[in-house]
């Protein structure tokens, strides 16, 4: 499938919040409490970030998204944050591992020398296994932080990868 990455637009924000709404009221991946605002997930997905981007289909549909910041404030702002999604109907055709590549190129280029996960759900095999694949290492497991909402309390994993050699 042909996609390309760019950055966020204020007009791509209602097919993005219906990908980001759908996501997260599944309650299998991200903390955001399944029944989030549009206004609290806008906050969090394209006004707290450095830069926000999206996957574009050919015929210019969002596909997928992502978004970069510092992982923590001042002393700690030289590593960078990601969260990562890509809608339902799109998953499994590498549209997650391009968007982490460019986002670590990114990162590169805005000078931070690392990036964090600070929460992947360890039920969340897929990602896990993708993350792992590119570099990143389970530094941490946090036990039973994140409430699946089918599995109950389960683990989540930091996971790490620096980007300066
Ligand atoms: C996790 C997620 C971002 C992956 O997106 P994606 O575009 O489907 O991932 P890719 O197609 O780039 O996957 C690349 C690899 O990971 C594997 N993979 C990805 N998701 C998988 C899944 N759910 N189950 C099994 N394998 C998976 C693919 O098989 C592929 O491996 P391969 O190259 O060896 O075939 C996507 O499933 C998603 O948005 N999930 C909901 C939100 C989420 O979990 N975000 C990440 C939070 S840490």
């Amino acid at each position: 499938m042909f996609f390309c990455i760019r950055a966020f637009e204020s007009t791509d924000w209602p097919a993005l919040w219906l990908i980001l709404q759908t996501t997260f009221a599944a309650g299998d991946t991200y903390t955001f409490s399944p029944q989030s605002s549009e206004a609290e997930i806008h906050k969090a997905w394209v006004e707290l970030p450095a830069a926000t981007f999206v996957a574009t289909s050919e015929a210019g549909d969002i596909v997928g998204t992502y978004f970069i910041k510092p992982n923590q404030p001042g002393l700690g702002a030289h590593v960078c944050n990601c969260g990562y999604v890509v809608s339902k109907s799109a998953q499994g055709q590498g549209i997650a591992a391009q968007m982490c590549e460019h986002s670590q190129k990114l990162a590169v280029e805005m000078g931070f020398r690392a990036m964090q996960f600070n929460f992947v759900v360890s039920t969340n095999t897929g990602a896990v296994r993708l993350w792992q694949k590119l570099g990143f290492e389970i530094v941490g497991t946090l036990p039973g932080v994140f409430q699946h909402q089918k599995l109950g309390f389960v683990d989540a994993y930091v996971m790490f990868k620096s980007l300066i050699d």
